[in-house]
């Protein structure tokens, strides 16, 4: 069988590209978008030197038309999505009585928006050829809110409402969709919050530390397999026990 086609959203960020080397590890072929070329074809070389081969396809996943061109090139270029790991994302941190509309829109449009806009043109060739596995990457502030996040954690609980009803529509048709919700993973995101800030963070997580990419590469990794059949609906959580709820 030739290996499946992954795309992953966000692929170039500090997540995305331990998601890439993982999958691609892992023998899938593997696709991600970009918005600023020359900055992702420098990706791509870098990428290539470790070994990895990524194929780009041009995108911003805020807008439905991009989103749906994104992925008819690398239907083009690879064949038929067969996973979709919807992880590119923003913040716009700040309390909500500050907050302008624009802080609030784009959060919505590059987090949750984006996540009809990409998933919607690959579900009816998942359905047809009985297979799929889809990921949404949530976070552990969609879980318990967070304070500067009304935004960020409203979109991010968003995808798991998203999450658990796709899951039950597309089960009978061999696909499953679940989320991940990382904790605070030590990317450029977390780095942009003030460090005093950040520094009392981390005092509340129990392994006394940040995260790292290849840290939610592996919980992702774990749906991807025909092992991982019955495993749909879920909220995987990834966050040095940070929060525990259910
Ligand atoms: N709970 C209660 N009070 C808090 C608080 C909290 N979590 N955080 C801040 N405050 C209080 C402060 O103590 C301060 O009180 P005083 O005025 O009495 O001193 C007041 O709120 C204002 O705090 P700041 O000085 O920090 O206010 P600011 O306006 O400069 O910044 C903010 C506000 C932008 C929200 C800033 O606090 C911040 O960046 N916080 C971090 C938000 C965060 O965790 N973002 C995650 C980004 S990474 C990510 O999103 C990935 C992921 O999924 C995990
Ligand atoms: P990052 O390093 O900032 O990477 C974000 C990626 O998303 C980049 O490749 C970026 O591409 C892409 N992106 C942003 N807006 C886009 C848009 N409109 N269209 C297409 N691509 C876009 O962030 P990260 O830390 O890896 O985060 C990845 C995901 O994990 C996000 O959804 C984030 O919310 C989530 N998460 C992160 C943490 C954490 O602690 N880091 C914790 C929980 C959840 P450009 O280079 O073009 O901007």
């Amino acid at each position: 069988m030739t290996a499946r086609v992954a795309l992953v959203t966000g692929g170039t960020g500090g997540i995305g590209t331990a998601i890439c080397k993982r999958l691609h590890g892992a023998g899938y072929r593997v696709a991600t978008n970009y918005r600023d070329e020359g900055r992702a074809r420098e990706w791509q070389e870098h990428m290539r030197a470790a070994g990895c081969d990524v194929t780009l396809a041009r995108g911003d996943v805020a807008s439905a038309e991009q989103s749906e061109a994104m992925v008819r090139q690398v239907e083009r270029d690879l064949g038929p999505v067969d996973i979709l790991i919807n992880n590119a994302g923003i913040t716009r941190d700040t309390t909500f009585h500050r907050m302008r509309a624009d802080q609030w829109r784009e959060v919505i449009d590059t987090n949750l928006n984006s996540v009809f806009n990409v998933t919607r043109p690959v579900i009816e060739g998942m359905r047809e050829r009985q297979w799929g596995r889809i990921v949404q990457i949530s976070s552990i502030n969609g879980q318990k809110g967070q304070y500067g996040q009304a935004n960020y954690a409203a979109a991010k609980a968003g995808m798991h409402g998203f999450t658990i009803s796709l899951a039950q529509e597309n089960a009978r048709f061999g696909i499953t969709v679940n989320t991940v919700s990382p904790g605070y993973i030590g990317t450029d995101m977390v780095m942009a919050v003030p460090e005093a800030v950040r520094e009392k963070i981390v005092a509340q997580i129990p392994t006394g530390r940040l995260g790292t990419p290849d840290e939610i590469a592996y919980a992702v990794a774990f749906f991807l397999p025909d092992e991982a059949a019955w495993i749909t609906g879920a909220n995987l959580s990834a966050n040095g026990g940070q929060y525990m709820g259910w």
